[in-house]
């Protein structure tokens, strides 16, 4: 055989394998449900891709079934196109009940021809006013991309398909909250018109409605908790609390450097109007 044609069985061979495990992909119900704005979801593909859809009456949203006490949580995403200034898709944790827990990704919509900002923001006890945005790389309305979340005792990082835009690090030791009880997987499309686009001086355009954000990749790789605390789920058993993933590795590490240098748009962290004294986890 040459070897241009066993290059050629070598890549049908991955071709199949591919669309095997894509046959085998989980579906939304497996792991999730509607929780908002029933008739504004839509299910395609056999339930491998869902989308969220909002106009004047109602927006929608879906949850996990079960609570994580630590996990990589992850989603493909495309967000509303065309003028979507006021409405907000969020992919975030949170946990029920009081002094919340909360790990965000916020697509605070835009004006037509103008950036997206992808917000991320951090809760913990209820208390969060952590906001850091930034201007993406790509347009995320043409086309899915990754958006993940990795949390183990050590760090909380948010990842843009797999390049770190955020991390957020275990500092109780110095008196810094860190989220500790089980949460949720949420997606919602919402109007946030009132803060969300150039903080709220663009108001929605409902002439544009209905808008659609599509999601696709329903596996979860968590802990699973049925109480309200995340004890458990620190064990070594689990692949993401291993010491690998206890900080960023060198490459990553100056790729969220660059990313910091060049696309971000706002940090709490550096915002000394609103916090006169550096807080504690700037540091
Ligand atoms: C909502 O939009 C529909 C279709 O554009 C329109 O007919 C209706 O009057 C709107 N309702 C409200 C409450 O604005
Ligand atoms: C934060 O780190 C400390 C020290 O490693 C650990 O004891 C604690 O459980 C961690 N906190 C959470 C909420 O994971
Ligand atoms: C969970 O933690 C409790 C004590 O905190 C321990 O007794 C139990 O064996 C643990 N279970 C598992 C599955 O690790």
């Amino acid at each position: 055989m040459g070897s241009q044609s066993f290059i050629f069985l070598l890549l049908l061979v991955v071709h199949v394998a591919v669309q095997g495990s894509m046959d085998t992909e989980t579906s939304f119900d497996q792991n999730y449900e509607v929780v908002w704005g029933d008739d504004h979801v839509v299910s395609l593909n056999q339930g491998k891709e869902v989308q969220l859809t909002m106009d004047n009456c109602s927006g929608s949203g879906f949850g996990s079934k079960m609570a994580y006490g630590s996990g990589l949580f992850q989603m493909r995403i495309k967000v509303p196109n065309r003028n979507s200034a006021g409405i907000v898709t969020a992919f975030y944790l949170s946990s029920k009940g009081g002094r919340h827990d909360e790990l965000d990704f916020e697509f605070l919509g835009n004006r037509k021809g103008k950036p997206y900002r992808l917000q991320t923001n951090v809760f913990v006890d209820g208390q969060g006013n952590r906001e850091q945005r930034i201007r993406l790389w790509f347009d995320p309305t043409a086309h899915f991309h990754t958006y993940r979340i990795l949390w183990n005792q050590h760090q909380i990082v948010f990842f843009v398909d797999n390049v770190p835009i955020r991390v957020y690090k275990n500092k109780t030791n110095i008196g810094v909250g860190y989220p500790s009880k089980g949460m949720q997987i949420e997606a919602t499309l919402w109007d946030a018109e009132s803060w969300a686009t150039n903080g709220g001086k663009t108001k929605t355009d409902w002439s544009y409605a209905p808008f659609r954000a599509s999601f696709q990749g329903f596996d979860v790789s968590g802990c699973q908790v049925l109480t309200s605390n995340a004890k458990n789920c620190s064990s070594d058993k689990y692949w993401w609390n291993r010491q690998k993933f206890w900080q960023l590795d060198p490459v990553r590490q100056s790729e969220y450097e660059r990313i910091k240098h060049k696309y971000m748009t706002y940090d709490y962290c550096t915002d000394r109007k609103r916090y006169p004294e550096i807080p504690l986890e700037c540091l």
